[in-house]
């Protein structure tokens, strides 16, 4: 038996519904909600802030040693999960196309990845959580109990993206501009040589193609509860 909390991670491409479905499986397991693409964001909106060059690794990797993240877990589904870097909030400022479009530079630089991963394994110690990002089954919590890799077809995922920024009020982009973002997107975070977006060996594939969130959560949560009985 262990001695911590179980954990699930979740990994997947950007768009396949990583964030909506891990919420909700959190919320219905009673586990906290680790958002790592947050954490990587932050460290993106302080680099921009600070108007540290994208490419100066060196005042990057001592930048994300030593910021303060804080996320603060909300068990409404509807409201985001706060975020907090050196005390200031950032949760809408970090959800920018601005950051969004130079978040993959900053993930892709190894130092960073070594500050946030030290960091969410700490958080993870006791267990007790959802963990969802890129390499949460890989390399954050290979010890996992149960290991999900989520998947949509670019389509899906780019009609999913067109809902999402009407919902927000955001100004309209056509599918065919999402598919080129999410294809180019894909192949930068696959491609990286530091942790790229990879399933695990031992992860269940979960294609969500036409499944609704209720549906997607409640395989994971079938997952789960089998594995638990195995333990
Ligand atoms: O899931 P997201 O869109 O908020 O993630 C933002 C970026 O961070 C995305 O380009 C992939 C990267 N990321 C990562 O490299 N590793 C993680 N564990 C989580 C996110």
């Amino acid at each position: 038996l262990r001695d911590r909390q179980p954990i699930i991670a979740i990994d997947g491409p950007a768009g396949a519904g990583k964030s909506t479905v891990a919420r909700r499986v959190a919320a219905e397991l009673s586990l906290v909600y680790l958002d790592t693409g947050a954490m990587y964001r932050a460290v993106t909106w302080l680099v921009l802030q600070q108007n540290i060059a994208i490419d100066d690794e060196c005042a990057i990797a001592e930048l994300a040693n030593q910021c303060k993240i804080e996320l603060t877990p909300s068990n409404d589904l509807q409201s985001p999960v706060r975020v907090w870097v050196n005390d200031i909030d950032v949760t809408q400022a970090i959800r920018t196309i601005e950051v969004t479009s130079q978040v993959s530079a900053i993930a892709a630089q190894s130092a960073v990845r070594q500050a946030l991963v030290k960091q969410q394994q700490s958080w993870g110690k006791k267990g007790g959580l959802v963990a969802e990002g890129r390499d949460i089954g890989t390399h954050v919590f290979p010890d996992a109990e149960v290991k999900i890799f989520l998947t949509a077809s670019v389509s899906e995922r780019a009609r999913r993206r067109q809902q999402d920024f009407k919902k927000q009020g955001q100004p309209e982009v056509s599918l065919e501009q999402l598919e080129r973002d999410i294809t180019e997107r894909d192949w930068k975070d696959s491609t990286r040589t530091v942790s790229p977006l990879q399933k695990a060996a031992d992860a269940i594939e979960v294609p969500t193609d036409g499944l609704s969130v209720a549906e997607i959560a409640a395989q994971i949560i079938n997952s789960y509860q089998q594995q638990l009985t195995q333990r």
